[in-house]
């Protein structure tokens, strides 16, 4: 099993991928600076598998699985450097990269352009540079929907246009150019191309990430007042706020409300692990991939689901659509299931129940 980097990994996506990762006998070494994020998520993640999570990483000499802590910003070259450079030392090279580390907000992109494009954009780089100059060439980086902008048609497809309308959007946009050019497949679209410069990159497009670990032991922990829709419903049926606000009920949709395509974070932790299978297994290659269910649910409809597994009552008002919102975005995640052998085994119910009991133990998240 292979030494992996995991920047971002205390995050929502990153912890619950750690522990697939942890699963499949991995040794993990996760940087993050905590900026959106608790290391109590990564002491869970360890004890889920009855480890310890290692502070100082040289204690570490066994072949199993493992998870150490690194404190740091993926900007720092240096922090970057000698991560690699430590891990060779102690005779495990890092062998690939996950890069969950970046800014989310859609609404805090419009208002931060600049940082946006220096966590997002300057840290892809920074590590970049670092994996070229440490000899490591594979890389599963998180992109997202967004990048799609208004889609034209759903489902949508990997040769959808790239439109991002917003400047998170356009950071990943500027991302995947960045990883196409350093593989050796500028200008080509094509979803999975030979790179020719002999990196192994694969670039997942996730639709709408929710839902929480059974155990109920991690989950999403949003700053503050929740922008999406999970995290509110949730947090309005355990009774931290009051009612939710239904941004619109006159889309072209069936009941008139959102459709969005929400992905289990457990299927969507189970799909980096089958894309890093894919990744070392195969030749140098750069793959562009949907990560999506396929299936669209409405606001109400997750209302209403929410509502059975919680079996409490979530109040909601209908308020003015969100400017930049899309009627409908669903994946077709069909290339993804080609690819990689992998597609979604969890349903929307499956997502509120774990969601939910994720909430109802954690009502504050991890300051609880
Ligand atoms: P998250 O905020 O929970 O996790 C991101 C992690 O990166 C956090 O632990 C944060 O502390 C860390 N981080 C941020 N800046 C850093 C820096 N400069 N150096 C080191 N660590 C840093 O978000 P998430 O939902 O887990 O998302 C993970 C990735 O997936 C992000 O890149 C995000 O853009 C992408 N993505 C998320 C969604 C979604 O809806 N959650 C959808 C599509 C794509
Ligand atoms: N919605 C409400 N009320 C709320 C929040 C959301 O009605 O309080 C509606 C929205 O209008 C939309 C649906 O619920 O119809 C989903 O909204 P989210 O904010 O949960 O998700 P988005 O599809 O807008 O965006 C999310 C992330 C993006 C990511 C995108 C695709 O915020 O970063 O999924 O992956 F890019």
């Amino acid at each position: 099993m292979a030494q992996l980097l995991i920047t971002g990994g205390a995050g929502f996506i990153g912890s619950h991928c750690c522990d697939v990762l942890l699963e499949a006998g991995h040794q993990l070494v996760v940087l993050d600076d905590f900026s959106n994020s608790s290391a109590i998520a990564l002491e869970r993640v360890a004890d889920l598998h009855g480890l310890s999570l290692q502070r100082q990483w040289a204690e570490h000499h066994g072949s199993g699985s493992s998870i150490s802590l690194i404190e740091g910003d993926v900007r720092e070259r240096q922090t970057l450097d000698q991560l690699f450079t430590r891990a060779k030392a102690l005779g495990r090279s890092i062998e690939a990269v996950i890069h969950f580390a970046g800014l989310k907000a859609v609404g805090e992109s419009v208002q931060q352009p600049l940082r946006y494009w220096d966590v997002n954009l300057v840290g892809s780089q920074r590590l970049l540079e670092a994996m070229e100059t440490h000899g490591c060439r594979t890389l599963v980086f998180s992109s997202s929907a967004t990048l799609y902008g208004t889609p034209e048609q759903v489902p949508i497809a990997e040769s959808a246009p790239i439109q991002p309308i917003n400047p998170y959007g356009a950071s990943k946009a500027a991302v995947e150019t960045l990883l196409a050019d350093v593989a050796g497949c500028s200008g080509c679209s094509d979803p999975v191309q030979s790179s020719p410069k002999g990196w192994r990159i694969a670039r997942l497009r996730y639709f709408n990430p929710v839902g929480a670990h059974p155990s109920g032991r991690i989950g999403e922990d949003p700053n503050g007042l929740p922008n999406n829709l999970f995290p509110f419903v949730t947090q309005v049926a355990v009774g931290r706020r009051e009612a939710l606000q239904v941004f619109g009920d006159d889309w072209p949709t069936r009941d008139g409300t959102g459709v969005r395509d929400y992905i289990h974070v457990m299927d969507l932790a189970e799909g980096h692990r089958a894309a890093l299978k894919t990744l070392l297994a195969g030749p140098p290659q750069l793959l562009t991939l949907n990560l999506g269910s396929g299936q669209g649910a409405s606001v109400l409809e997750v209302i209403q689901a929410t509502e059975a597994a919680s079996g409490r009552s979530i109040p909601y008002r209908i308020a003015p659509r969100r400017p930049g919102d899309a009627a409908i975005t669903v994946a077709d995640p069909s290339l993804a299931e080609r690819v990689l052998g992998w597609r979604t085994q969890r349903t929307l119910n499956d997502i509120c129940r774990d969601g939910w009991a994720w909430q109802k133990a954690n009502p504050h998240g991890f300051s609880t």
